[in-house]
């Protein structure tokens, strides 16, 4: 079995991992870069765009198709002869999940709660949907923004005339307010191409300048809240009829859940699913799209945490850093073949243990020595040593 991945990130890199024990080889539609599963992929179809042409001719080449970002045109994937019943999630799934402005009338349709919100297609109906909304507002490009990319914190008019000054002709963005969040949680859904649902246990994920930093699970919220959120979550993934892992990413605000967003894929919430779930996200995403027996997802442990590894402000050697993160035995290194870059996500950091307080700390540490070495001062240090 050949499942092509378009895209070769990190998430690639995860699912090729997993999917190798499954007995599965994979092909990957990458970029011109130096994009993380490439390092371990021996079939890459190198693309500098993801356009009709290019991505018809991978999905000949595959068996099985699925996505590891969302920035596959869902009217190429219809154009296709062939894609349907072959790509996974579906063209119908990414059109309703991988637009923020879909997704919030998907949930409207739906009876789920979500933050207010008003689209903006062009700068009188930006300025019109900030008088709405009021300020603080936060502006949201609808589709392609990642890791904060996109999201524009209007705090007061001054915010205003300069995101208006920097938007290209045509935009659509969404308008929100800001709101005081209580705490940020993840839901992960895998649903099989029969239909067959699982769920992991609730995530919480805090976010730096817009980025995931930490995650850990149990969340620690109250069984209403939780059920609450995986209540929400099976019913969108219904509702856009996905296949594999659908996150959810979800505010608490004043005690309740709104919906923020929706990502079609495996999701930075749930990289901990690999060391501390019975069954990975990416192991249930490959078998959902594979349409074989999801497996059981529940903790492994009482507790799970995962560190990002961003890139920090100086430059950092993370091959010279791997001697320092071992040390902190607990800790379990995710490295991505990722070049440095200031706030890059270049690997992540997971450990267990028996309380929430203890796993974080363990995978603190462990990122924190896994980001210690200079970049030029490997050679001069014994940190490299055996
Ligand atoms: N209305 C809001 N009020 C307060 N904070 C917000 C609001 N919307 C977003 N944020 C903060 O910004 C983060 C990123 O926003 P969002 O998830 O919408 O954007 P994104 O860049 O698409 O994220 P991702 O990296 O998950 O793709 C949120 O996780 C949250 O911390
Ligand atoms: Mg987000």
């Amino acid at each position: 079995m050949k499942i092509g991945i378009v895209g070769g990130g990190q998430l690639a890199q995860m699912m090729i991992q997993a999917g190798a024990s499954l007995g599965v080889s994979f092909a990957l539609l990458a970029l011109e870069s130096d994009e993380s599963a490439t390092a371990i992929c021996s079939e890459v179809h190198r693309v500098r765009g993801f356009d009709r042409e290019g991505v018809a001719a991978f999905v000949n080449a595959c068996e099985l198709v699925t996505f590891d970002h969302e920035l596959v045109d869902p009217a190429i994937l219809d154009s296709i002869p062939g894609a349907e019943g072959k790509v996974f999630p579906s063209a119908r799934t990414l059109r309703m999940s991988a637009n923020k402005a879909r997704q919030r009338e998907m949930l409207q349709a739906e009876g789920i709660p979500s933050p207010e919100f008003v689209i903006a297609l062009d700068a009188s109906q930006l300025r019109e949907a900030v008088n709405r909304i009021g300020l603080p507002a936060v502006a949201k490009a609808a589709h392609g923004g990642y890791d904060g990319r996109g999201v524009f914190y209007l705090d007061g008019p001054a915010d205003l005339e300069s995101l208006l000054s920097r938007l290209p002709d045509s935009f659509e963005l969404i308008v929100e307010p800001k709101l005081n969040l209580e705490a940020e949680l993840a839901v992960l859904v895998a649903r099989s191409r029969s239909g067959e649902v699982a769920t992991y246990p609730v995530l919480r994920t805090v976010q730096l300048d817009s980025v995931c930093n930490e995650v850990w699970a149990p969340s620690e919220f109250d069984t209403r809240i939780e059920d609450t959120a995986l209540d929400y979550g099976r019913r969108i993934a219904e509702a856009v009829g996905s296949v594999g892992i659908l996150a959810i990413e979800m505010f608490v605000v004043n005690g309740e859940v709104l919906i923020n967003e929706l990502a079609p894929r495996p999701h930075n919430s749930g990289h901990l699913t690999i060391e501390g779930c019975a069954v990975s996200q990416f192991e249930n995403h490959l078998r959902a799209v594979m349409d074989l027996p999801l497996g059981p997802t529940t903790l492994v442990a009482r507790a799970a945490a995962m560190v990002n590894l961003l890139g920090p402000p100086e430059p950092v050697d993370l091959v010279a850093g791997l001697n320092p993160l071992l040390r902190v035995s607990a800790a379990r290194p995710h490295l991505y073949h990722k070049s440095y870059r200031r706030g890059r996500k270049l690997g992540h950091v997971t450990a267990l243990a028996d309380s929430v307080d203890a796993a974080l700390e363990i995978a603190r540490c462990g990122a924190a020595a896994a980001l210690s070495v200079p970049r030029g001062a490997s050679s001069r240090s014994s940190a490299n040593r055996p």
